[in-house]
């Protein structure tokens, strides 16, 4: 069992949960993510680690309710536990095996939409601890749902906040920020990391293709077993078939079919779509290979 040492209510259903999950914190890095199980019969959860503490031994973990299986984690408190809770699973963000020397040229574009605030904040926390202070834009629907700004603002060379509505700092999208960044105030970056919802990442990265900046994103379709078994989480990258469970989470963002990603998780919703899938796709398991739960 997992104990959760801290839970509050970040924003309305938005919550963060400090875990004590030792061997989790002893190897993780940024970009990768756990999948939690709140009893022996509940749904395997994907989330994204905010933070982590190697002497301590805990995790951070921040998610949004938008189910039964996320209503009922929202529920835990202080010194319940979770039955399980898995990692560190996915692909370390590329930087960290960068060479330091290389990596301090490079300036770093990070931009942060709504939930998707919690992931970009290792990453920056991470180039921070090592000297290297990133941009990073986070865009919010309104202040009330603002999620971080204190822990984002402590790690950022400059941090550029946004609402949709304008009810905090400046009203517009992330990209409003970006074109702004590059084309008024002529900033120039070397890469770009968008992490928020599949169609902010796409608009994003349709922006920085015309800017010829480079771009990773996260992805976080569907996801089951998360060993690349079940084939849930099936992308098109480059025109190639990729897991973001194994391969991922994050891809270069100018070569994601984002358009197929986001009709897949719409599809994979419903038995009949994920017959369709099943036509369509071929050999990968959807659910049905037996090993990885996700037919049960
Ligand atoms: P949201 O809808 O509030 O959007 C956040 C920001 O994204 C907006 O404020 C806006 O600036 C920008 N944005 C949205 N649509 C845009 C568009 N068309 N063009 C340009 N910019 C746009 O975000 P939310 O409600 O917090 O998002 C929840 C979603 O994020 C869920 O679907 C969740 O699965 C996903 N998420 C993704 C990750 C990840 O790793 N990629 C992590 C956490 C959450
Ligand atoms: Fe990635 Fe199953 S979740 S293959």
């Amino acid at each position: 069992m997992f104990q959760i040492l801290k839970a509050i209510e970040l924003a309305e259903n938005i919550y963060e949960m400090v875990v004590k999950a030792e061997r989790v914190a002893a190897s993780c890095q940024p970009g990768q993510f756990v999948i939690v199980k709140t009893d022996e019969k509940a749904e395997r959860i994907p989330l994204t680690i905010c933070d982590y503490d190697r002497e301590a031994g805990t995790v951070t973990i921040v998610f949004q309710t938008v189910g039964a299986s996320t209503k009922k984690m929202a529920a835990l408190k202080a010194g319940d536990a979770f039955r399980d809770f898995t990692g560190p699973l996915g692909q370390p963000s590329e930087f960290t095996a960068e060479d330091p020397a290389e990596l301090k040229k490079k300036k770093y574009l990070f931009v942060a939409g709504g939930v998707g605030t919690a992931p970009v904040y290792p990453q920056v926390k991470w180039l921070h601890e090592r000297g290297i202070d990133a941009d990073v834009i986070v865009g919010s629907k309104t202040k009330d749902l603002l999620i971080l700004e204190e822990e984002m603002r402590s790690v950022a060379g400059n941090l550029y906040i946004t609402t949709d509505d304008g009810s905090y700092v400046r009203k517009g999208m992330v990209t409003d920020v970006i074109k702004d960044l590059v084309e008024n105030e002529k900033k120039q970056y070397d890469v770009c990391v968008a992490i928020g919802p599949m169609i902010m990442m796409k608009f994003v990265c349709l922006l920085t293709k015309q800017l010829q900046l480079p771009t990773i994103v996260s992805l976080n379709p569907i996801m089951v077993d998360g060993t690349g078994m079940c084939g849930a989480c099936r992308v098109i990258v480059g025109g190639e078939v990729k897991f973001a469970c194994v391969d991922g989470p994050e891809f270069d963002g100018h070569a994601v079919d984002f358009d197929l990603a986001m009709k897949r998780q719409q599809l994979y919703k419903t038995q009949e779509g994920q017959a369709m899938l099943k036509l369509a796709e071929g050999d990968t398991h959807h659910g049905g290979c037996g090993n990885c739960g996700g037919d049960r």
